[in-house]
């Protein structure tokens, strides 16, 4: 029988192949180093906010602390955001500039909040809990980064599932004790841990013999 293809064809057929499969390992590659990248997760983008605020004049430069602005970190779920009178409560008296604060105006004439964009929400399948991990000894800084320092807010971490459960496998070695989850930087987060005696990571149980951790299991995080 005649060849069908000559033995050109052949080694082109070959070359092919090979670049094809290097082309979708290489693609492969791209596509999960890209994942696991901040950028993909807009870590260091902020968003437009109704106006220019700064955490570096206010928390940094002022020192005014975070609870005054979020007063639920403690308490709630939500961190929750200032309202238009926290901040004309200062600015009625100082840097006063009509234009910038308008939204301000704007929202307390309409008895309404203050239109803050976010850069840290979680999809709706997700459930997170500020005062649980306040509680526990976890600063801002540890999903935050330095706030203090941020002329525009936005992302220091992924907020991923991945960067959750970084922790949650092991928290202890993040907890700080009570007094020093409010405090900037490493001050304070050398003494004595405070781990809570109810805490949700000393219950490990088994499961089909083997070890969990209610922090790692889905149904702490997805509902
Ligand atoms: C404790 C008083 C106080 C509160 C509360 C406060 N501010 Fe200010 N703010 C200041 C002072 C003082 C300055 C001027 C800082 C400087 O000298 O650069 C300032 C500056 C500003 C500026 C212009 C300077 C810049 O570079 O950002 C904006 C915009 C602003 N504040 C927005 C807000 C908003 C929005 C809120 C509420 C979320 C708020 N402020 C709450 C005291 C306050
Ligand atoms: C004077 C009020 C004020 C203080 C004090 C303040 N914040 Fe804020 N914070 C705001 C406002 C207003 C926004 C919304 C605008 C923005 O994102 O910059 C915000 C947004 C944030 C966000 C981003 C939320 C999101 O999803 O985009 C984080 C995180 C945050 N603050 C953390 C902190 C921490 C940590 C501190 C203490 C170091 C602090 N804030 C102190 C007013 C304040
Ligand atoms: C364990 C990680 C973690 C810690 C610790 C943490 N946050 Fe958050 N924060 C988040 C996540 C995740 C979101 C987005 C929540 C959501 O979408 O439900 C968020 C959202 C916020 C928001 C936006 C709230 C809104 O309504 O848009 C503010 C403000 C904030 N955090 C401030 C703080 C402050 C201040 C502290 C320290 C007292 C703090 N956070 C500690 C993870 C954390
Ligand atoms: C730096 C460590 C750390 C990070 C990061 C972290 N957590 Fe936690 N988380 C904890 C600790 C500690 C507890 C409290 C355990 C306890 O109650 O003793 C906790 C508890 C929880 C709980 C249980 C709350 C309750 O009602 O008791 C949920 C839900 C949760 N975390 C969700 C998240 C999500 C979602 C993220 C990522 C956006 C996240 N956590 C990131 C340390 C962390
Ligand atoms: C500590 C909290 C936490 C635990 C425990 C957890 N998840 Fe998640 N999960 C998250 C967060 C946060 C996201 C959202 C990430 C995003 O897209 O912003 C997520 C997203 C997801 C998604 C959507 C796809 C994606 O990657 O965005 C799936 C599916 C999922 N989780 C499944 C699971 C399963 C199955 C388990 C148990 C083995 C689990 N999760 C345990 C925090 C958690």
């Amino acid at each position: 029988m005649a060849q069908i293809f000559t033995p050109r064809a052949d080694a082109r057929l070959r070359l092919a192949l090979i670049v094809g499969a290097a082309l979708i390992l290489l693609i492969g590659a791209g596509a999960f180093a890209w994942v696991r990248s901040g950028t993909a997760w807009a870590v260091g983008k902020p968003a437009d906010q109704p106006i220019p605020f700064s955490h570096a004049v206010h928390a940094g430069g002022l020192g005014l602390d975070c609870r005054f602005c979020h007063a639920g970190v403690e308490r709630a779920a939500d961190a929750g955001m200032p309202s238009a009178e926290t901040c004309l409560g200062c600015h009625e008296r100082v840097w006063n500039v009509t234009a910038q604060f308008a939204p301000l105006r704007a929202a307390l004439e309409l008895g309404r909040a203050v239109e803050w964009s976010s850069v840290s929400r979680l999809p709706d399948h997700v459930r997170f809990d500020h005062a649980a991990h306040t509680q526990a000894g976890v600063a801002c800084e540890s999903c935050h980064g330095k706030v203090q320092e941020m002329p525009r807010t936005a992302k220091a971490e992924t907020l991923s599932m991945s960067f959750c459960l970084d922790c949650h496998r092991d928290p202890s070695p993040r907890q700080r004790p009570a007094a020093a989850v409010m405090a900037r930087g490493d001050a304070g987060a050398g003494g004595p841990r405070d781990l809570r005696p109810h805490g949700l990571q000393v219950q490990r149980y088994e499961h089909y013999g083997v070890e969990v951790s209610p922090l790692t299991r889905c149904s702490t995080c997805h509902r």
